[in-house]
């Protein structure tokens, strides 16, 4: 049984390769590969040869140089020679610095490579490119992924450049060894699927680097091997900018004549083969299924004839499920030098992803230390209890004596240890559901590499992928920055739990209201100082809209839930509808005339003088049919709102509770918002005077501006993230007082300054700080940069959405650069109007460093003296 366990853990635990843990050095730095493995077509001179194109190393004269002046239109490479098969996912280079003496770098190369030193291909990327940017100065390493990544022996470095120059380099190659041995794969041509009324799938294997004949493809790898797994719905993609269907190499029955699909593998030697794994698309409501069975002859040279007896497997087909899945293969422990597995359709559309080998000579003891020291304990923890539980008694039962016992005893065992078995199959089958969901350990370092992903391309000064112990580390989902659960700051919490951990246990992490005084550099900080509530103990809470969230300490939550809402009740029927003023998923926001609101509130009450009008008030209702979810977190936000008591900050006035629909009644303001307020005026000029134009001056902008930095500096002092301010949720009345609120998403007028991903969350990505976009974190600091945003937008006259020339996917993009600052961010230009030194207050706040950003308590002080009494 305990062979049997090996076997289950084996098949699960010796995973297909994950890219985007492949990333160790390969040994150029350290020395693990030997001079003599590095060789090059030219050198300048013995103290530049290819042995000192080590990355951050400074012997012989500090890199390879290559003989004479590289012209555009030289081949000049640098080899290096892996010793085995590698899986190359990420190339390192940096120029010779030799202790600031040199000064020669390469800015472009290009990669060759090849399995056997003989023949040679060229990488391209996904889109056909085959030049990488390479060094701009001669001591920065430039680190750049490898889309797709490499499966070879020998690898060509090859600078290029545009001018005559003298190029030096040194270098890096990180991935891991291929242990699947497969050297080339052949297969008929992937094809297009043109269903009506769905965009076109182009399921054709787009990386493929071999022949490409007669609707077949031979001699090559590619997609099937590119370690990257496609989704559930075929048509979505892991990549940028390609077309769907991209990540799956697709088949249409009928199409081929034969009702399967033949495709032929080989290895780089004999191997004794204990399963193929497939991973296959199941969308079944599209015609898409894995296939119903298989069957894989083997030869154990390449010249000889297919051994007779082929190993058939037949698989459960499943049309409940339409996850994209593994299908495992088992092989039968055959030895074989190539294969020729040939599927079978169950629907009319089969898709692969990805295939995998797992061959007997990976060590079974190393495939099991990831399971044994997973971050799962108890589920560990139950696997030998219930193996004792489970054999002990049988073991008592032996020793009884008679036959009739010991025959009962053993029947007893073997129905125990069937029990077992199924137990752990089905037991093995969830753990390993839950291993390849699980969230995993995310180090910084790993975030770096993998927000590069947009533009494949760091510079660090150090080399960014650290050595590990374990190369088995659990699989897990990659981040992408576009995949809805990042766009959904809550979904990504979930994903990144050890995110947020390391966050709060850093020594860095300093106190919220002080986030001016943390004792790191930025470079440290750039997570873990991050001035913010360890995330686990923000309650997020969605108000009416359904979108709108609010972080605040759960404390404060606990605090309230104590007390009693400090609010009263208001008689409904009191209440008369005026005019909707804005709906969202959870319910509808209306302007109502309430009857004796200030009688019922008594003196002191926050109205503004009516002079006997009715008094407006806006009314939040939660739909009848909402989710005990949404009227939970409706009710949190009354709790919170009813504490909030600053002259810029809308008031809750009172609740109807009692009864449904829940309503929650604020202040209502009859300027409309400041959005709409703006963009209507023009700036005071003799010319909006002559012509009774509406118009603001620059007084009224500033006197706005101090008014939201003291709003925003009474929630900062709450600890309370706003996450959505912008002229739109401000609201101001006639004499120009402006009040925050929050009712910004339920208007369908703005709907396109937020950032919708496929109905689920809703966005303001153009006034999100680059943090609040790639790891989902709230903070008064990005609150800071939203009020940065908000000053343009007065000081633009809210006549331009901010960056209007960006796509939300640009913008997005625009927030990578941010991360990884390197110049190339676009910041939002200086506003015509606005003074040099507000611009520049401006630019403060969106600081890449956050402990960098003014505090509200500094932009207010720094705006309160511009406003003329
Ligand atoms: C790189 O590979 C291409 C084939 O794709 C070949 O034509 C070229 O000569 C190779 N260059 C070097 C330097 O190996
Ligand atoms: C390929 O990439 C290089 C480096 O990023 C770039 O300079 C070049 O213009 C690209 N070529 C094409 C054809 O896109
Ligand atoms: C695959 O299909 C796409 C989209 O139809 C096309 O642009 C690309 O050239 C194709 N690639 C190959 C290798 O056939
Ligand atoms: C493959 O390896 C297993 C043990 O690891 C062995 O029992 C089996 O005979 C081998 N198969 C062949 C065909 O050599
Ligand atoms: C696939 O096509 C073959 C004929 O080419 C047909 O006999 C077979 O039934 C089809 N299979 C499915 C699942 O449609």
């Amino acid at each position: 049984m305990l062979f049997f366990l090996l076997l289950v853990f084996q098949a699960n635990a010796n995973a297909q390769i994950d890219p985007a843990h492949c990333r160790y050095p390969l040994g150029m730095e350290d020395g693990r590969i030997k001079d003599h493995d590095i060789t090059a077509s030219s050198q300048w001179y013995e103290t530049t040869g290819p042995q000192y194109a080590r990355l951050n190393r400074e012997e012989g004269d500090g890199a390879w140089c290559p003989a004479g002046l590289l012209q555009p239109s030289d081949t000049q490479y640098l080899q290096v020679d892996l010793g085995q098969l590698t899986f190359l996912t990420v190339v390192g280079t940096q120029g010779r610095y030799a202790r600031n003496s040199g000064k020669e770098f390469a800015r472009m190369y290009r990669l060759n490579y090849s399995h056997d030193g003989q023949l040679w291909r060229s990488w391209r990327n996904r889109l056909g490119n085959k030049t990488m940017e390479a060094n701009d100065n001669a001591y920065a390493s430039v680190i750049k992924d490898l889309h797709p990544p490499i499966i070879s022996r020998y690898l060509r470095l090859i600078p290029v450049t545009k001018m005559p120059t003298t190029v030096c380099m040194r270098l890096e190659l990180y991935g891991c060894p291929w242990h699947d041995g497969l050297t080339s794969y052949s297969s008929p041509e992937g094809q297009l699927m043109m269903p009506p009324g769905y965009p076109i799938a182009s399921l054709n294997d787009s990386t493929y680097d071999g022949a490409h004949e007669r609707r077949k493809l031979s001699g090559g790898l590619g997609q099937l091997t590119d370690g990257v797994i496609g989704q559930d719905d075929f048509l979505r993609t892991r990549q940028y900018h390609v077309w769907p269907g991209y990540d799956y190499v697709g088949w249409r029955n009928g199409s081929l004549g034969s009702g399967y699909v033949e495709m032929e593998f080989v290895f780089d030697k004999q191997r004794n083969f204990t399963s193929m794994k497939v991973h296959s698309n199941n969308m079944f409501y599209r015609g898409v299924k894995i296939f119903s069975s298989v069957s894989c002859s083997f030869k154990p040279r390449l010249i000889a004839n297919w051994e007779v007896e082929p190993v058939e497997f037949h698989t459960v087909l499943d049309d409940r499920n339409p996850s994209a899945r593994y299908v495992t293969v088992p092989l039968g422990r055959r030895n074989a030098k190539a294969l020729r597995c040939r599927f079978h359709f169950a629907d009319v559309w089969m898709m692969f992803s990805e295939i995998s080998f797992q061959s007997a000579d990976t060590v079974i003891p190393t495939q099991i230390t990831p399971v044994v020291t997973s971050p799962w304990p108890k589920e560990e923890s139950s696997l030998p209890t219930t193996h004792k539980t489970a054999t002990n008694p049988s073991a008592k039962d032996q020793p009884d004596d008679g036959n009739t016992p010991i025959l009962i005893g053993c029947l007893v065992t073997i129905i125990l240890l069937l029990v077992v078995i199924i137990f752990l199959i089905l037991w093995c089958q969830y753990v390993c559901k839950v291993l390849e969901k699980a969230p995993r350990r995310i180090l910084e370092e790993e975030v770096t590499v993998r927000l590069s992903s947009s533009s494949d391309t760091i510079i660090l000064q150090t080399p960014p992928v650290p050595p590990r112990v374990s190369q088995m580390d659990h699989p897990y989902e990659r981040v992408f920055l576009l995949d809805p659960q990042y766009q959904d700051p809550a979904g990504l919490r979930n994903k990144l739990p050890e995110l947020s951990q390391s966050a709060e246990t850093s020594a860095c992490g300093g106190g919220y209201a002080e986030p001016d005084v943390t004792q790191c550099t930025p470079h440290q900080c750039f997570q873990s100082s991050v001035p913010h509530y360890a995330e686990t103990d923000i309650v997020s809470l969605q108000g009416v809209t359904g979108s709108n969230m609010y972080a605040v300490p759960a404390l404060t939550v606990d605090s309230l839930t104590r007390k009693d809402i400090s609010v009263a009740e208001f008689p409904r029927h009191r209440l008369l509808f005026r005019e909707k003023l804005g709906e969202g998923q959870f319910g509808e926001v209306h302007l109502c005339e309430a009857e004796g609101l200030p009688e019922f509130l008594g003196e002191g009450a926050p109205l503004p003088d009516r002079d006997g009008r009715p008094v407006l008030v806006a009314v939040k209702q939660l739909r009848a049919d909402a989710t005990n979810n949404a009227r939970y977190d409706f009710l949190k936000e009354i709790k919170i709102m009813s504490r909030l008591n600053d002259p810029n900050i809308i008031q809750l006035l009172c609740v109807c509770v009692s009864s449904d629909p829940l309503c929650m009644v604020t202040e209502y303001m009859d300027n409309g918002d400041l959005n709409m307020f703006l963009s209507q005026r023009e700036m005071e000029s003799t010319l909006t005077h002559a012509n009774n134009i509406p118009s603001v001056s620059l007084s009224d902008l500033l006197h706005m501006s101090v008014q939201i930095s003291s709003g925003m500096r009474y929630l900062a002092s709450l600890n309370f993230v706003h996450r959505d301010l912008a002229t739109r949720n401000c609201l101001l009345d006639r004499r120009l007082t402006i009040k925050i609120a929050d009712f910004g998403m339920s208007r369908n007028l703005y709907s396109s300054d937020y950032y919708r991903i496929q109905g689920r969350a809703v966005l303001p990505i153009r006034w999100m700080a680059w943090e609040s976009i790639l790891l989902g974190k709230f903070t008064t600091a990005s609150d800071v940069w939203a009020f940065g945003v908000t000053l343009w937008e007065i000081f633009t006259l809210c006549k331009e959405q901010p960056y209007s020339l960006l796509s939300d996917e640009q913008v997005i993009e625009n927030t990578g650069e941010f991360f990884r600052n390197q110049g190339r961010q676009i910041f939002l230009f200086a506003p015509p109007l606005c003074p040099p030194s507000l611009f520049e207050l401006m630019m403060r706040c969106w600081d890449r460093d956050i402990a960098d950003r003014p505090t509200f308590e500094g932009l207010y002080q720094a705006l309160r003296p511009h406003v003329v009494q």
